[in-house]
């Protein structure tokens, strides 16, 4: 348990190899050169009272709070604003010092609301503290004065209300804004008396550019920025460090509490991956949690048209363990499986893997990231030899040329955005390649050098286009290359990305972005500095995912961009905790370290361990298990934590092949998509209920730490134990890190984690074992963990989803910042304020064709399905391309995708569905049909509560 109070030093850490040494009050401290005295003050254990600065903040130097006297210098210098020198002697209190900080008081509290008791800050107001470290007493000013106590309030955002009658105008809510987050939304505006905060032009903050990530509201030293949660609930007694449920960022959280309620969610100032930032969905949208949806019961019934019966865990386990045995008996060994998510902790998504090869008997396992980032695990273990992205966060930070390919990294990685935009507005040169201008192109105070605004399925043809322009203008880094790299498998790369097929100018008219261009972006990537290449599910989830992700470590290969800060090739992971769900072993074809179900040495290894005979085939994939259910074959099917019926592509096969199974086992929090053709229910728990690790896109592992009891009475981990037990195949983990333990016996990169190792280090990123004992932040450093880095010929194979005359457009889909993959929990918080349904960009030329008017409903049709959106009019896509988000289930975005899939993954081809779009005034057949099934579906749910009571 932690204290909900961290120590501010007051201005940001210096990173330097000169070290200074002065005298403070009499006391000598050595800091980095370019320290201020406010933060060598603070290390030195003098607390200079302070106001507008903080740490994670550039010094501002407006309040005067802070003045000390330095020996030699004239006046009293502000020391936040004041570097350290060697042999200076500053004094931080004598008598002068404090009068004139009494009088800086004075002048603050004269303009200020005197209702400390029954303000929200009682107790954590810094304005209140720091009265009271100058000894204030008495305003001589008196009250009467002009003031702004009279200033309304707005509370036009859901979570946080910004009250200007407390303002001091100490500008650190600007500076957040601006240096932590970078949307650059507010602004003080006029000057003396005058200066206000201002969002925007003066708007609401709802109506400004704020993103709501938070980071004002945390700088804010008095309670004119508060959470609405802390207003309405008052301080929390005990906070907890926990990490964020939402994306592959990670961001490490204070979970602020009283009891079991949580006041807030803070992010951790000590957080390896966010130092200290968030977004709108890990510090406010965690109300899903406490959800009247959520059912905390179990729920079982013999047919998907019956209603729910509510029964005790015992009845739902025996029911659950009962069918698939009954399954097996009649259908044979191979007839059911298991499905993991990346929601899940490490040790959850271990276990579930271990059910299913050990308790279930076959290999029949597969987890969510088959269809985000499948193609990022085979590509990257091909050519480098490890199937994890190479650098950390932080790394980004050297970089000097930076190339987003098929990421939106402002939406789906916001945190980790926010530190990119960091870098580009120091100076580092930005190169996109996406269909659709992302708000990365252009954002305050950043420009992308190039945007190379390709048609969807054509990222091959790009990436050998640069390669070509690396090989042929002699970009190649020749001696990393000979060092480093399979010089046999390089000269046929070169051989290959040489021809004049893969010429900029020959491969334009397929990919339509200008030969110019592509040669420009090509010359800055090998010659610009360190080159970073950051990649999200528009490079994966392609029929050529795996060749793309070959293809970018070719380049990177190539240009000698790997094994070093600031460059490498870093997948960016849609869902928290995808990497681990991958290294856990979720895969069929793979035990966890990503090691072959074949190889017989492996296998021994887990057999020894887990004490029963393995099968040595690979088992069912996702989509194989659709197939095979829909033949007959395939009967019975755990899942925890994944929807597969709204998740995965050409939504009516997939829920023909769930109507089509005999039992269906959904763990989760909510009656989800899938859970609507189960027949039996296992409530789950949310992240705040368990123990565990995630593992994020760094391959950082960092502790998930109980806040709360499980609702349902169990955590995830031990449901899975609980239905092994019931199986016949027992498992007796008395906690998750036994569970921790035994990934670590058993897995070669893992060998030196641990619960307690974690705790000590406060996140590891693997590789963890003798050589690395505390973790590996940057991989392929000396060599490539396979040896040689293999280059791979990467040729261009057009996708077979292709546009005519019926299905001219080509739909590509994505994420939006406040929503999240399938919304089953942003939906239920007031993100939806941000985003209450989902749109079908279209480009003017297209809309006016089809005599669409922005906010018409909007018929898409593809070869798999149809449904209807209404449209947003924006040039963002690129005539002939539509797009749209999937978060709201009767969009149904995948009833349009196709079964097209990534030659090697079977990754889905989410991102290129040939459709058309006509103006409609209907739901369409589909969605129809999906409501009244819903409704069904929802009135015998209800019938469970009713009867239950
Ligand atoms: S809102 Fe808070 S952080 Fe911003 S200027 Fe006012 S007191 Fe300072
Ligand atoms: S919440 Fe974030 S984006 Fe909005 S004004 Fe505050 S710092 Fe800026
Ligand atoms: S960036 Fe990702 S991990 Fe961080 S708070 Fe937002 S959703 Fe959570
Ligand atoms: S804290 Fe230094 S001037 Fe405000």
């Amino acid at each position: 348990m932690q204290s909900i109070v961290e120590q501010d030093l007051g201005t940001p850490a210096r990173q330097s190899a000169t070290l200074v040494t002065l005298s403070i009050d009499g006391q000598a401290v050595t800091v980095p050169a370019g320290t201020s005295v406010l933060r060598a003050a603070a290390l030195a254990g003098s607390k200079i009272p302070k106001l507008c600065a903080a740490e994670q903040l550039e010094a501002f130097g407006s309040c005067r709070l802070c003045l000390v006297q330095i020996a030699g210098m004239k006046g009293l210098p502000a020391s936040c604003t004041t570097p350290v020198a060697d042999g200076m002697q500053v004094t931080t209190q004598n008598q002068q010092l404090a009068e004139v900080r009494r009088g800086v008081m004075e002048l603050y509290i004269s303009d200020h609301p005197l209702d400390c008791l029954t303000c929200p800050a009682n107790g954590h107001c810094e304005l209140q503290d720091m009265a009271g470290v100058v000894g204030l007493r008495e305003v001589r000013y008196g009250y009467a004065g002009a003031n702004h106590l009279a200033a309304a309030k707005d509370t036009s955002n859901p979570y946080f209300t910004f009250d200007p009658a407390k303002c001091i105008v100490c500008s650190r809510c600007v500076r957040a804004c601006d240096e932590q987050q970078g949307t650059f939304a507010l602004t003080i505006q006029n000057r003396g008396f005058e200066s206000t905060v201002a969002a925007s032009q003066n708007v609401a903050f709802m109506d400004s550019e704020c993103v709501s990530c938070g980071a004002c509201v945390q700088a804010c030293p008095t309670a004119t920025l508060s959470e609405n949660s802390l207003i309405e609930k008052g301080q929390a007694e005990h906070s907890l460090i926990t990490t964020c449920a939402y994306c592959g960022v990670g961001c490490s959280f204070r979970a602020e509490m009283q009891g079991e309620e949580v006041v807030r969610m803070v992010p951790n100032k000590d957080g390896h991956a966010n130092h200290g930032h968030s977004c709108v969905k890990g510090r406010f949208a965690i109300g899903y949690a406490s959800h009247p949806d959520r059912i905390t019961k179990p729920l079982i019934r013999a047919k998907i048209s019956e209603p729910w019966r509510e029964v005790s865990w015992e009845e739902a386990i025996g029911y659950a363990a009962g069918e698939l045995k009954r399954i097996q008996a009649t259908y044979g060994r191979d007839s059911i499986g298991g499905i993991t998510s990346s929601r899940c902790t490490n040790e959850e998504t271990y276990l579930v893997q271990k059910l299913v090869r050990a308790g279930f008997g076959n290999n029949n396992v597969d987890t969510c990231a088959r269809v985000c980032h499948s193609p990022t695990g085979y590509g990257l273990k091909q050519t480098l030899g490890e199937s994890a992205g190479t650098q950390n966060f932080d790394s980004v930070m050297q970089a000097d040329v930076i190339v987003v390919i098929g990421a939106n990294p402002t939406d789906g990685h916001p945190v980790f955005a926010s530190q990119m935009k960091r870098r580009l507005r120091q100076g580092a040169h930005l190169i996109v390649a996406d269909p659709r201008t992302i708000d990365l192109v252009r954002t305050p105070h950043i420009s992308a050098d190039y945007h190379l605004k390709l048609k969807p399925g054509t990222n091959v043809a790009l990436i050998n286009s640069l390669a070509h322009v690396v090989v042929t203008e002699g970009l190649v880094h020749e001696e990393f290359v000979r060092a480093r790299c399979d010089v046999e498998s390089f000269a046929q790369w070169r051989d290959f990305v040489a021809q004049p097929a893969n010429s900029p100018e020959a491969m334009q008219p397929i990919t339509g972005v200008p030969s110019l261009s592509v040669r420009a972006a090509a010359r800055l990537y090998a010659t610009g500095g360190n080159g970073a290449i950051y990649y999200g599910l528009g490079v994966t989830e392609h029929s050529q995912g795996s060749t793309m992700v070959m293809g970018i470590a070719n380049l990177a290969m190539a240009t000698g961009n790997l094994g070093r800060e600031g460059v490498g090739v870093n997948p960016l992971r849609g869902q928290n905790n995808v990497q681990g769900s991958c290294d856990m072993g979720s895969f069929p074809h793979e035990f966890p370290g990503y090691r072959h179900v074949s190889n017989d040495a492996v296998r021994r290894l887990f057999e020894d361990e887990w004490g029963v005979p393995l099968q040595g085939e690979p088992g069912l994939r996702i989509p194989n298990m659709f197939e095979a259910a829909l033949d007959g074959e395939f009967k019975g099917l755990y899942i925890e934590g994944e929807d597969i019926a709204q998740s995965d592509p050409n939504t009516q096969h997939v829920t023909a092949a769930l109507e089509s199974m005999e039992c269906i086992i959904v763990q989760d929090l909510f009656l989800n998509e899938s859970a609507k053709f189960a027949h039996v229910f296992l409530p789950g728990s949310s992240f705040l209920e368990k123990d565990g690790t995630f593992t994020n896109a760094e391959r950082r592992i960092s502790r998930v730490r109980t806040v709360m009891q499980p609702k349902s009475g169990y955590a995830d981990w031990q449901i899975t134990q609980l239905l092994a037990n019931a199986m016949g195949y027992p498992m007796q983990y008395a906690h998750p890190a036994e569970i921790m333990d035994e990934i670590a016996r058993l897995t070669p990169t893992f060998t030196g984690v641990s619960f307690a190792r974690i705790d000590e280090l406060g996140s590891i990123q693997w590789p963890c074992n003798a050589q690395h004992p505390e973790g590996t932040p940057t991989m392929h450093v000396d060599a490539f963990v396979r040896g040689k880095g293999r280059f791979l010929v990467t040729e261009y194979v057009p996708t077979s989803e292709r546009i005519n005359s019926q299905f001219p457009l080509i739909l590509t889909t994505g994420r939006i910042l406040s929503q999240y993959n399938v919304g089953a929990q942003t939906r239920r918080t007031e993100n939806n304020r941000w985003h209450a349904e989902d749109r079908l960009e279209i480009h003017p030329h297209d809309a006016d064709e089809r005599g669409i008017a922005d906010g018409d409903w909007v018929g898409i049709a593809s070869r798999a399905g149809e449904t209807v959106l209404r449209a947003r009019v924006t040039d963002r896509v690129q005539p002939g391309v539509v797009y749209t988000t999937f978060h709201f289930p009767e969009s149904g975005a995948n009833v349009i995708t196709t079964d097209n899939s990534d030659w090697a993954t079977n990754c889905p081809e989410y991102k290129v569905t040939a459709v058309q779009a006509t103006r409609v005034s209907q739901p369409s057949e589909w969605q129809k049909r999906f409501r009244e099934f819903t409704e069904l579906q929802e009135d015998l749910l209800k019938h469970a509560a009713v009867a239950a009571k």
